[in-house]
């Protein structure tokens, strides 16, 4: 048989690298960034840095939501500061150059001469699938749901409308963003690195549902007793679910550089769901587990003592379909 070896452990640290996943990578691919619920009124906004591509979503008087590139066409000043908030009007916080709500601009505060037509932001494709906005940089990509293939039907049974945002953790790990995917599509570490979740379920049936799609993968383990059964799912580059018991867990990972990401957890409850303290604790402590493993993968990839591994044919084919779309991305150009 023949065994397909790992990216090189230079991908997972080289700037140059890094700069070509942004632009064939996060450029062009549908990203989460948030939740409907988070938009209510007109106005309101949230952010995001998309590996170094700051932007905002914004609600618009007519319900539909806008989004941008957060960067003033003047001299590259924010349209909002970080985080979720409301903003009644588009006013840069630089100069106070003003937009309409679709971008164009209004006016140029005390510019001293007549501006040029056609100066406005640039906007980005947004768009809310089942109350999970997503973002793409590229205009060319296709729609989300044309995008997204076969992988809403793994969902359809998911009443993810019946349930309500309830919490959400930011865990900032010193690893590339590549680390943190390898590791969330194997099994193969789940009875070593994750004690709890292996007494609870039986991680050696842990399985990889892999179909003809290489961008998405579902997850099943079953358990050992009375607890629920495992699923998990990912799509590429950096979205990731699990299942529970009248709930969901959405996942994302983002980059902050060539070495860091963010892995943002939410959690989404319906009303009457129980033990949900229980299962965000549970939740929780898994993923102590794997920012910790990935953090010492990424020091051990950085330090000489290794270039390439053997992905094992039963566990990790999914990190072989992975590398190959890394490869492809990192040498198409951009
Ligand atoms: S950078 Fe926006 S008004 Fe100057
Ligand atoms: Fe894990």
């Amino acid at each position: 048989m023949d065994l397909v070896e790992t990216l090189p452990a230079s991908w997972y640290s080289q700037p140059d690298v890094y700069e070509r996943e942004r632009a064939t990578v996060f450029r062009s691919a549908w990203i989460h960034v948030g939740f409907d619920s988070e938009l209510e009124s007109p106005g309101d906004y949230l952010t995001e840095d998309l590996a170094g591509f700051p932007l905002f979503v914004r609600r618009l008087a007519d319900g539909s939501l806008s989004a941008f590139h957060n960067v003033c066409p003047h001299r590259a000043g924010p349209l909002v500061w970080e985080g979720c908030g409301h903003s009644a009007n588009l006013t840069c916080r630089y100069h106070g150059w003003a937009f309409t709500a679709t971008g164009d601009l209004l006016s140029a505060r005390d510019f001293g001469a007549e501006v040029p037509q056609g100066i406005a932001l640039t906007s980005v494709q947004v768009v809310s699938w089942r109350g999970l906005v997503f973002v793409c940089l590229d205009p060319s990509t296709p729609p989300l749901v044309e995008w997204l293939g076969g992988f809403p039907d793994a969902l359809v049974d998911v009443p993810l409308e019946g349930y309500r945002f309830v919490r959400r953790t930011v865990r900032r790990v010193a690893c590339n963003w590549k680390t943190y995917a390898d590791n969330f599509l194997e099994g193969y570490h789940v009875p070593t690195v994750h004690p709890s979740m292996s007494r609870d379920a039986d991680a050696m049936q842990y399985v990889v549902h892999q179909g003809d799609d290489p961008r998405w993968n579902i997850h099943t383990m079953p358990p050992r007793g009375e607890t629920y059964f495992s699923v998990f799912g990912w799509f590429w580059p950096c979205f990731a679910f699990n299942v529970v018991p009248g709930g969901f867990a959405v996942e994302r990972w983002l980059p902050r550089g060539p070495h860091e990401i963010d892995v943002i957890f939410d959690y989404l409850f319906a009303d009457d769901a129980v033990d949900t303290d229980a299962i965000f604790t549970a939740s929780e402590e898994v993923a102590d587990e794997d920012a910790r493993v990935s953090a010492f993968v990424q020091r051990n990839l950085e330090s000489g003592a290794y270039d390439t591994g053997l992905l094992s044919p039963k566990w990790e084919p999914a990190l072989a379909a992975f590398h190959k779309m890394v490869r492809y991305a990192v040498s198409a150009t951009s």
